[in-house]
């Protein structure tokens, strides 16, 4: 670094949007590496609506790192994000800005420290996967300042080594997130299943039921579920693996009918394994339980599913039409069902489309 470099101040910023698993992680085989018992799909959001946008800062003057989340400062003490941010140093590349006298060896990171400014523009920890797209906008985010120069798939990696799940929102589009085999965790990364212009017609809704934060979170959840649980072992080695591949394939060939069953089995399967945990584990609330009950009627009376749901570990529900023209009649039978109202049950509906991990800055 240059002698007299104390005033300087390098930033990137990036945007990520959150990702909803189709078929759900739940359980990790290592708890520091975060390494999942079975592989899991999601489909990437649209960012205009549910994401993290993240500006990281560094320079000599700093004296330690720093996090605000929100506008609020947040602890940055987490193994997590020291384990996000050891894998970065050790991949970071040389950085010179010769009109400015910067100059920043690859050794240089290491004593360096970070500012980290996360902005959500949905709420946090309410089961709409909040943490997906802060650590995957955070990792991007460093990884471009310190001049990382690595596919995304490595990248996800070092995401999923923040949060399970943050490992999907590095692509747009469908995402599954392999499981992996070695110990070391390299081979379990994100791979685009489909980027975002596939299958187009998908409209995704939240309802977002609650927008508090969740009393159990997603880690002790399924640390829990995997101690306590039978069904999860049955769950990760029987069920999951042949959904995997049926869900690749109603994927590839858009079809609807077979994504929706799946989807929907998959989630309510999740909760039976939140249920099967001990002691037993409630995200979903009454409205979640009636929104299903509508959602099932419905695509009952019809010859095909007409809407997925699925709920992670919250109450909100996201909701999957196939086109327009049924997003719009699930809106009108939403709103016949939970009429707005000084005691409306559902607060708000976000429409979400499909989409890829945006540079911003
Ligand atoms: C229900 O990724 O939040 O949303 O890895 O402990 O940070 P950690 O958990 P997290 O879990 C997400 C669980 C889920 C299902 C899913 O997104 O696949």
């Amino acid at each position: 670094m240059a002698a007299d470099s104390q005033k300087w101040i390098l930033m990137a910023t990036a945007r990520a949007p959150t990702n909803i698993a189709v078929i759900k992680y739940w359980g990790k085989r290592d708890e520091n590496l975060i390494l999942p018992i079975n592989d899991s799909i999601s489909i990437t959001l649209d960012p205009d609506h549910l994401s993290a946008t993240t500006t990281v800062a560094v320079s000599p003057s700093f004296e330690k790192d720093r996090m605000w989340l929100n506008g609020k400062e947040i602890p940055l003490s987490g193994g997590r994000y020291q384990n996000c941010l050891r894998e970065l140093r050790s991949r970071a590349g040389d950085f010179e800005d010769e009109r400015r006298g910067i100059q920043i060896k690859k050794e240089g990171w290491n004593k360096l420290h970070f500012h980290i400014a996360s902005y959500n523009n949905f709420p946090t920890a309410a089961g709409l996967a909040s943490s997906a797209a802060g650590f995957a906008c955070l990792v991007f985010s460093l990884a471009k300042l310190m001049n990382v120069k690595e596919e995304l798939g490595q990248l996800s990696a070092i995401a999923r080594q923040g949060s399970g799940s943050a490992c999907r929102s590095l692509y747009g589009g469908f995402v599954k997130w392999t499981m992996g085999n070695e110990m070391s965790g390299r081979d379990s990364i994100a791979v685009q299943l489909a980027n975002e212009t596939h299958w187009e017609d998908l409209i995704i809704i939240v309802a977002v039921v609650s927008s508090r934060q969740k009393e159990t979170s997603s880690t002790s959840g399924m640390r829990e579920s995997v101690e306590t649980s039978s069904l999860i072992q049955h769950r990760a080695k029987v069920v999951v693996p042949s959904r995997i591949l049926q869900m690749e394939e109603a994927i590839r060939n858009q079809n609807f009918s077979s994504f929706a069953r799946l989807t929907c089995a998959d989630s309510n399967q999740f909760h039976a394994v939140c249920l099967d945990t001990s002691p037993p584990i409630f995200y979903m609330n009454d409205t979640s339980h009636r929104i299903i009950n509508l959602v099932e009627r419905w695509n009952r009376h019809e010859e095909t599913p007409q809407v997925a749901y699925t709920f992670d570990a919250g109450p909100n529900a996201v909701l999957i039409a196939p086109n327009r023209k049924v997003a719009s009649s699930l809106l009108q039978r939403l709103l016949f069902y939970f009429p707005p109202g000084p005691d409306n049950e559902l607060h708000s509906y976000v429409l979400g489309d499909k989409t890829i991990l945006q540079e911003a800055g």
